[in-house]
C-alpha cells in the first residue's frame, strides 16, 4: 500500500496543504512547533480512527475553525482509494471512503495500514503495563475489525461496571457486565496470545541481529486472567471491587515483560540495553504486518532518529528500504547520504 497524496484544511496549525508523497522516504524537517508531527498524526488517524496523542477529536481543529478535513490517497495492488475524515466541533468525525460515508470508523481499519514510531516507544520498558498495552492494541486494531471492536466494547462494559459499583449493584445486572466483559475479554486474549507468539519469533531475531548475535529477546505476556478463570474472579473480588468502585481483574491489567538472555530487562537491562529492546519490538511490528497482510505498512517515524546511535540509526535505514517512508526530524542530517529521500521543509504550518 502506497500513500500517494495527502491534503489536509483546518488541521491544528496548518491552515491548508496539499503534498504529493514519495513512494520512498519522506522527510519532513524544520523547527520545534512547526506542525511536522501533525502531518504524521493526520496519516495515523486514517489507519487508526484516533490520533496516538489526544482522545478529543475537537483538539484537532484548527484554533477558531468549525471544522477540520482529512484526505489521504492510497494505492493499493492497482487501485486508488480515497479517504476523506471530516472532524467537528462535536468531536465527532463524518468519514467516507471512495466518497461513500461509512457509519463506524472501524471500517477504516484494514484500508490504511501504518507504523507508527517515536521516542516514547524507547521507554515501552521502562514505563507502565499500560503503554505496553497499548503497543499491543494499537497494533492490533488495524490488524483486526473484530479486535477493535471486542476491545472498545470492554472498555464501554468496563466503565460501565465502574460506575454501577459505585453505585449498590443489583445481582442481575452484575452477572451480565461480568458476562460480557468475559466474553470479550476471552477474545481479546487469544488475539494477544497470538501477537506474542509472532512477537517472539521476529523480535529475537532482529535483536540478535542488532546485537550481533550477543543478546537473545523472549516476550512473555503476562495475563492478569485467563478463559477459564475470568469469570470466577470477577465473582471472587466482588466485595473488593465494591469497596473501591473499580474492577480489579481482567485484561486491562495484562503486561508484557521481556527477557534478555533469560533475564528481565526491566529490572535488570542497562539504559541502552532496554531501548534497544523497544528497537528491536517496534521493528518486529513491521515484520508481523507483511506476514499478515502480505505487505508492509506505511512507516511513521517521528523524531525517532535522532534518538538512536549511529550503528542503530544505519540499523533501521537499512530495514526500511523500499518501504514507504514517511519521517520527521529537525535536521536533515540523519538522512543526507541517503538516495531517494524527498525532502519537505516545514514551517509555521506550511509545507516548502
Ligand atoms: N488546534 C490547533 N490549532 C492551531 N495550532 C495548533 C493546534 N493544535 C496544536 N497546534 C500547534 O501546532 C504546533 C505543534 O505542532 P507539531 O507537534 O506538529 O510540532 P513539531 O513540528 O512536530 O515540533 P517538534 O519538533 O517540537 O516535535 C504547536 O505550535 C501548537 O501550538
Ligand atoms: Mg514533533
Amino acid at each position: 500500500m502506497l500513500i500517494k497524496n495527502i491534503t489536509l484544511v483546518n488541521y491544528r496549525n496548518i491552515e491548508k496543504i496539499n503534498i504529493d508523497l514519495s513512494p520512498d522516504v519522506n522527510l519532513f524537517y524544520g523547527d520545534n512547533a512547526q506542525g511536522k508531527t501533525n502531518i504524521l498524526e493526520a496519516i495515523y488517524i486514517c489507519a487508526a480512527g484516533r490520533s496516538h496523542r489526544t482522545h478529543f477529536s475537537r483538539e484537532l481543529i484548527r484554533f477558531g475553525e468549525e471544522s477540520a478535513h482529512i484526505q489521504l490517497i492510497v494505492e493499493k495492488e492497482g487501485f486508488s482509494d480515497k479517504i476523506n475524515i471530516q472532524i467537528k466541533n462535536n468531536n465527532k468525525k463524518g468519514i467516507a471512503i471512495n466518497n461513500m460515508a461509512v457509519k463506524s470508523i472501524n471500517e477504516l481499519f484494514g484500508t490504511v495500514n501504518v507504523f507508527f514510531f517515536s521516542p516514547q516507544d524507547l521507554l515501552l520498558i521502562k514505563e507502565g503495563p499500560a503503554l505496553r498495552r497499548r503497543y499491543i492494541d494499537m497494533e492490533l486494531c488495524q490488524l483486526s475489525r473484530l479486535y477493535a471492536y471486542d476491545l472498545s466494547s470492554y472498555y464501554r462494559v468496563l466503565r460501565e461496571r465502574n460506575i454501577f459499583l459505585k453505585n449498590k449493584p443489583d445481582k442481575i445486572m452484575m452477572d451480565i457486565y461480568d458476562e460480557k466483559l468475559v466474553e470479550y475479554g476471552v477474545r481479546i486474549i487469544s488475539e494477544r496470545e497470538r501477537f506474542v507468539e509472532g512477537l517472539n519469533e521476529f523480535a529475537d531475531r532482529i535483536h540478535r541481529d542488532i546485537t550481533g548475535n550477543k543478546e537473545s529477546l523472549e516476550v512473555k505476556y503476562i495475563k492478569n486472567v485467563s478463559a477459564d478463570n475470568f469469570y470466577d474472579k470477577l465473582k471472587y473480588d466482588l466485595k473488593r471491587d465494591i469497596l473501591y468502585g473499580s474492577t480489579s481483574h481482567g485484561i486491562h491489567k495484562d503486561d508484557l515483560v521481556f527477557n534478555i538472555n533469560g533475564i528481565n530487562a526491566r529490572d535488570y537491562g542497562s539504559q541502552g540495553q532496554q531501548r534497544t529492546v523497544c528497537l528491536s519490538l517496534k521493528l518486529a511490528e513491521i515484520e508481523i504486518v507483511k506476514s499478515l497482510l502480505g505487505q508492509p505498512p506505511v512507516l511513521l517515524l517521528d523524531d525517532v532518529l535522532s534518538e538512536l546511535d549511529r550503528s542503530r540509526q544505519l540499523y533501521i535505514l537499512d530495514k526500511i528500504k523500499n518501504i514507504q517512508t514517511v519521517i520527521t526530524s529537525t535536521g536533515i542530517d540523519d538522512l543526507k547520504d541517503k538516495q531517494n529521500v524527498r525532502i519537505f521543509n516545514v514551517k509555521d504550518g506550511k509545507v516548502f
